[in-house]
């Protein structure tokens, strides 16, 4: 075998409560931010296709276990619906929750599949949002209490756990960028809400040490590694300052136990520092220590220096310091636009390597998001031969990192069955599962079949060169 995993590699794929479950009104279940924004803000979905039209894991969860079974996953990666546990985000237990999640950590135990549950997946309670949601230090506690909930009731079937997926994206998208409820645009406030979550994810690491449960807990970071245009000092800078705000400032955080130095000296510069940051929330994450990190990586960030600020007198944002640079010739998945870069993954393996103490790791997300995939349907399936090359381009450079020393533990695909997106609802399909919208029917995509090979020989032969490794 050319490219061979360990045995005991994780493979598999992940999804969260909210894109795949469905059932959203019902069965004890209370609202959250986007079930309210699907009925308030739904032009803002693509097609108008909000929160409820999924590929109804609540229901189906049986037999879609069976079709991770029959692709040999041996790991999956999902949340739990925090307003489905607690309809308000505190207080009362939705009891049908409590059953639904012991019976799909059962399946998933029983088929030899291992579930790795993460507990917040952009899904705020309403109830929490309406008390200011992370801006609120109560909703920190009410997370801390809903975490405790978890690992009480699920400790015994559930060994991985992660506290937050991509904790900048509510930070970023929901408080600055417009782009996910709220849709506040405010740098500070921004900068607060990330804040919080930090310390919420602190908060229930601590109560994981404190308990006796067995596992592991860790959290789910996207990282998008930074490449300047060139090695001109501008360019480079411009490099430093977008890895500062978008990676460094949360991995360092999370990793390290404390902000980077120089974030704070820009925040302060600009009058932008968040106004409550205390001294045992420093305390807090100087002594938290995770033991697993999950990498969502899709995209490069590939930038330039500003020739000047574009809205001075508008919202600060980081975009103030770089400005993005399209690159002649880069690859593009023009269904996204977004660039395709195998290599990426190479490059955060050694940054986690060499600057994160070489922590366990594994890629909690790596996909490919493709419009009109139906176009590629032929004897009945999709032939997405472009996601078999994207993803045996991504494992070949992450298997030259775990050669060279890297503690790569696992791979999930983003995602099982195709599902619902935040904004772009189907428009883009990952799964390595079609979901027909108008039959329901789940078909195996030939990348399914291919990936289950995978699997069973613990890795794939890949003879000719592929022509961007070059390194
Ligand atoms: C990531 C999210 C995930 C999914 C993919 C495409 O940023 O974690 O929920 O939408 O993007």
């Amino acid at each position: 075998m050319d490219y061979q995993f360990s045995k005991d590699f994780f493979w598999g794929a992940a999804t969260s409560a909210t894109q795949s479950e469905g059932r959203v009104v019902g069965d004890g279940k209370g609202e959250n931010i986007w079930d309210y924004a699907s009925t308030i803000y739904n032009h803002r979905f693509y097609d108008g296709v909000t929160t409820e039209k999924t590929s109804r894991f609540y229901e189906d969860y049986q037999v879609d276990i069976q079709r991770m079974q029959d692709l040999n996953f041996n790991s999956f990666r999902t949340s739990i619906s925090w307003s489905r546990l607690i309809p308000e985000g505190r207080g009362q237990v939705n009891r049908e929750a409590v059953a639904f999640y012991h019976e799909v950590f059962d399946e998933l135990n029983k088929k030899g599949i291992k579930p790795f549950v993460n507990l917040y997946h952009f899904d705020m309670p309403l109830a929490l949002q309406e008390i200011g949601g992370f801006e609120n230090r109560e909703v920190i506690q009410a997370y801390r209490d809903y975490a405790q909930l978890c690992f009480d009731l699920f400790g015994d079937k559930v060994a991985y756990w992660f506290t937050f997926n991509e904790p900048m994206i509510p930070a970023e998208a929901g408080y600055l960028h417009d782009r996910h409820y709220p849709y506040v645009v405010d740098f500070k406030r921004a900068a607060q809400v990330l804040h919080n979550i930090i310390l919420a994810h602190c908060e229930a690491v601590k109560v994981f040490r404190e308990g006796d449960y067995s596992g592991k807990i860790g959290i789910i970071m996207d990282v998008i590694p930074v490449y300047p245009r060139s090695q001109n000092p501008a360019d480079l800078k411009a490099a430093e300052m977008a890895d500062l705000f978008y990676t460094r400032s949360l991995n360092d955080a999370i990793l390290k136990g404390h902000y980077p130095a120089e974030l704070g000296e820009v925040l302060k510069a600009y009058g932008q520092m968040p106004e409550d940051i205390r001294e045992e929330d420093l305390a807090l994450m100087a002594e938290t220590k995770i033991d697993l990190l999950g990498i969502n990586y899709y995209r490069p960030r590939r930038v330039k220096a500003r020739e000047s600020v574009p809205n001075p007198d508008g919202v600060f944002s980081p975009e103030w310091f770089y400005d993005n640079y399209e690159m002649p010739g880069r690859r593009m998945n023009t269904s996204r636009g977004i660039e395709i870069y195998p290599q990426g993954l190479y490059d955060i393996a050694k940054k986690i390597q060499q600057e994160y103490d070489n922590i366990d790791w594994f890629v909690s997300e790596n996909g490919i998001g493709i419009q009109g995939e139906e176009q590629f349907i032929e004897g009945g399936i999709v032939q997405d031969d472009y996601r078999i090359e994207f993803l045996k381009e991504h494992l070949i450079w992450l298997h030259r990192a775990m050669e060279e020393g890297s503690n790569c533990l696992g791979y999930h695909m983003w995602t099982f069955v195709d599902c619902w997106s935040w904004i772009n609802a189907y428009k883009n399909r990952y799964g390595f599962y079609r979901l027909d919208l108008e039959t329901g029917e789940k078909t195996v995509k030939k990348s399914g079949l291919w990936f289950k090979d995978v699997i069973t020989q613990q890795g794939f032969d890949q003879k000719e060169k592929i022509k961007e490794m070059t390194k």
